[in-house]
């Protein structure tokens, strides 16, 4: 159970809010990239913030509030130029930096004051890496953007998936610490939802908890494994501050205010040997749905469950209420660092895991538990393994909704021409 105030500081986002100041002092994903190729010009809602994130005719990124310097139209209808994005009521334009470039009218009515220095719009830095953009919305110098490993991988096919969760970002984020959650909502409801009532999956025998530069670890040792499971040895990574890494895949739970997040998950898997040397020209990007055309909420894929447990915790979990358990260990652990941070941070400090050095932060290695990761195998070696089989013989299991031109591109990629013609793709 939490104190009232702390369940407000954990959880509240707007500017000026101890929470939403400490996340704006890291670089933050907030779209796929591919985004922004049917339309480069996107309305979008971060840390209680209405912003415009394009990409201009250069292919600079930009991100700026959202009403025009001039008389405040709305800029998501602007559109872009060479060089910045261009309002559409009088054609004001605005570089990445926020700066207004071009007054058109002005500039021929009054040529003297052309260069004249007028105050700018609100402006981030925009940075993109391995088909996802990063922004940073914090008090300059901005610390690097930390490139995990997996981003620095060339031989396999990544995409990228988000969905709008309607409620606060920090429920969600604690499902990041919560290794007994699978158990039950993942492999015993699954099992339910697919009419079997036996038998159940593996029990959580024990849990463990560590703390590391750049989040937490935890692990988890289930029935019928061994000391050595990497599962108990490794574990998995409550990525900080709002990620999770399961080795394959990475999930971030971005605030957009206080009742609403941005669920943006990177999958990647490498190609068979045969395909190598390969090189994914494009990342593509889409949306996941989660309510179903009954109404409810979608339960068919994993983070699609998870989702139901975070949207029915309320709009914002009332932690006052709460009665935690043996298992909330973790969630405990990160709630205290938060809290922690929070105050190391008013003192002057850095935020937990900001790097300021370039060297460091250009391939920073994660531990995973998730051995598949690192296998690199034949087409034969992967469809003997249960675990690729899976994935190029059923459909997409994390998210529902994916669409069929990035399955094909999936299964192009891994070299499955069967699986291509039997699914009709
Ligand atoms: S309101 Fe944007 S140019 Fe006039
Ligand atoms: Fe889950």
């Amino acid at each position: 159970m939490l104190s009232e105030e702390k369940n407000r500081l954990l959880t509240r986002v707007g500017p000026g809010e101890p929470m939403g100041d400490y996340l704006r002092r890291y670089w933050l994903p907030i779209a796929g990239a591919a985004e922004l190729d049917a339309n480069p010009v996107k309305p979008i809602r971060i840390l209680g913030e209405d912003l415009v994130l394009y990409r201009d005719l250069s292919g600079t990124y930009g991100l700026t509030e959202r009403n025009c310097l001039h008389r405040r139209a709305d800029l998501s209808y602007g559109f872009v130029e060479k060089k910045g994005l261009r309002c559409n009521y009088h054609g004001w334009l605005f570089d990445e930096g926020g700066a207004c470039i071009e007054r058109p009218y002005d500039d021929l009515a009054h040529p003297q004051s052309r260069n004249a220095q007028l105050p700018c719009i609100k402006a981030y830095p925009v940075k993109e890496l391995a088909g996802l953009l990063f922004a940073y919305m914090g008090p300059k110098p901005a610390p690097e953007l930390s490139v995990y490993e997996p981003f620095t991988r060339t031989d396999g096919f990544a995409q990228v998936v988000t969905a709008d969760i309607p409620c606060n970002w920090f429920q969600c984020q604690e499902n990041s610490c919560d290794p007994v959650h699978f158990e039950w909502m993942h492999d015993n409801w699954s099992l339910r939802l697919a009419g079997k009532d036996a038998p159940y999956a593996a029990k959580h025998l024990r849990v463990a908890f560590d703390e590391f530069e750049h989040g937490f670890t935890y692990k988890r040792m289930r029935e019928g494994a061994t000391e050595d499971d990497p599962l108990w040895q490794v574990g998995r990574v409550t990525l900080w501050p709002i990620g999770f890494f399961l080795g394959q895949h990475f999930e971030w739970r971005v605030p957009v205010d206080d009742e609403n997040t941005l669920s943006i998950a990177w999958f990647y898997m490498r190609v068979p040997e045969e395909q190598q040397p390969y090189v994914q020209k494009h990342v593509p990007a889409w949306k996941s749905p989660i309510v179903g055309p009954d109404g409810r909420w979608i339960s068919t894929h994993v983070i699609n469950q998870d989702i139901i447990a975070w949207v029915g915790q309320g709009a914002i979990a009332d932690r006052t209420k709460e009665v935690l358990g043996a298992s909330d260990r973790g969630i405990s652990m990160i709630r205290k660092r938060f809290l922690d941070d929070l105050e190391s941070v008013a003192a002057g400090n850095d935020p937990k895991g900001t790097i300021r050095d370039p060297e460091a932060a250009k391939c920073i290695p994660l531990p995973s538990g998730d051995s598949n990761a690192d296998l690199s195998l034949s087409k034969d070696e992967m469809m003997r393994n249960p675990y690729f089989r899976a994935r190029i013989t059923q459909d997409f299991r994390w998210h529902a909704g994916q669409p069929k031109e990035v399955r094909k591109a999936f299964l192009e990629a891994m070299g499955a021409a069967e699986q291509i013609a039997k699914e009709g793709l």
